[in-house]
């Protein structure tokens, strides 16, 4: 189960860029993530054109981390234009801020998608401390997914045993930055994040093939 992060690099022409990887990679992958990057550089309505008539996961990965009202209508937006779901930051807490935006996605159908971890060696500094307390606002707001790095997979672990069986666990740092496919759902993951490993190769669909492949055997391996 893979999920294509979208982040498209200086020097291209952007919105060719993800059109020819949208439609190279979406019979085989479970959905797309769009981030920061794409969504300026191309727009809202640029980006509803190109994936139009797709119907599997387009998740807007704005990392929104502000007050409820200003996040709920940043959602309610996004949603406007094509988006299922959203990615927002657990750590600004749950009063007017993550129980006004998970209202909002609720009311929109959007899937709320929360950062309890990241990637990223910083997320030991501050997050990482707090990772009970950011799985409990998921489960307060009944978030339907959560974010956890690949690259230290038993925070996956963890996360797994804290929010139980249904919430679903996406997990980015496979490929460049350095976790093997499979790898984070052998630690208990739904989905694999996957980005510049597929969408910066010479041929997309090739490897993003090896990695559904490679993905497949590790997870064969791993639960016998
Ligand atoms: P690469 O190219 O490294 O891209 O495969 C990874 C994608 O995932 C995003 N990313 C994260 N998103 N929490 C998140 O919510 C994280 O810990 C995290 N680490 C990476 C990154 O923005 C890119 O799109």
């Amino acid at each position: 189960m893979i999920i294509v992060a979208l982040d498209p690099p200086q020097n291209v022409d952007v919105e060719k860029w993800i059109k020819i990887r949208y439609d190279e990679l979406k019979e085989y992958v479970q959905g797309f993530k769009i981030g920061v990057p794409a969504i300026i550089r191309v727009g809202l309505e640029g980006l509803s054109k190109i994936f139009k008539d797709y119907s599997g996961l387009l998740i807007a990965d704005l990392k929104l981390a502000d007050i409820g009202d200003v996040m709920a209508l940043t959602a309610s937006i996004v949603g406007d234009y094509g988006f299922n779901a959203v990615i927002a930051h657990a750590f600004v807490g749950y009063s007017q801020a993550v129980d006004e935006l998970s209202k909002t996605c609720e009311k929109k159908g959007l899937k709320l998608i929360l950062v309890v971890s990241m990637s990223h060696r910083g997320s030991e500094e501050f997050i990482d401390k707090h990772l009970e307390s950011f799985v409990e606002i998921a489960k307060r707001v009944g978030s339907w997914g959560l974010v956890a790095p690949a690259t230290r997979p038993l925070i996956i672990k963890r996360v797994r045993e804290l929010i139980g069986s249904e919430v679903k666990i996406l997990s980015p740092g496979i490929g460049v930055q350095g976790a093997e496919p499979g790898t984070a759902i052998c630690y208990g993951a739904d989905y694999e994040i996957v980005g510049r490993a597929i969408t910066h190769s010479e041929n997309v669909k090739q490897n993003a093939l090896k990695i559904i492949e490679s993905q497949k055997q590790r997870v064969a391996k791993c639960r016998g």
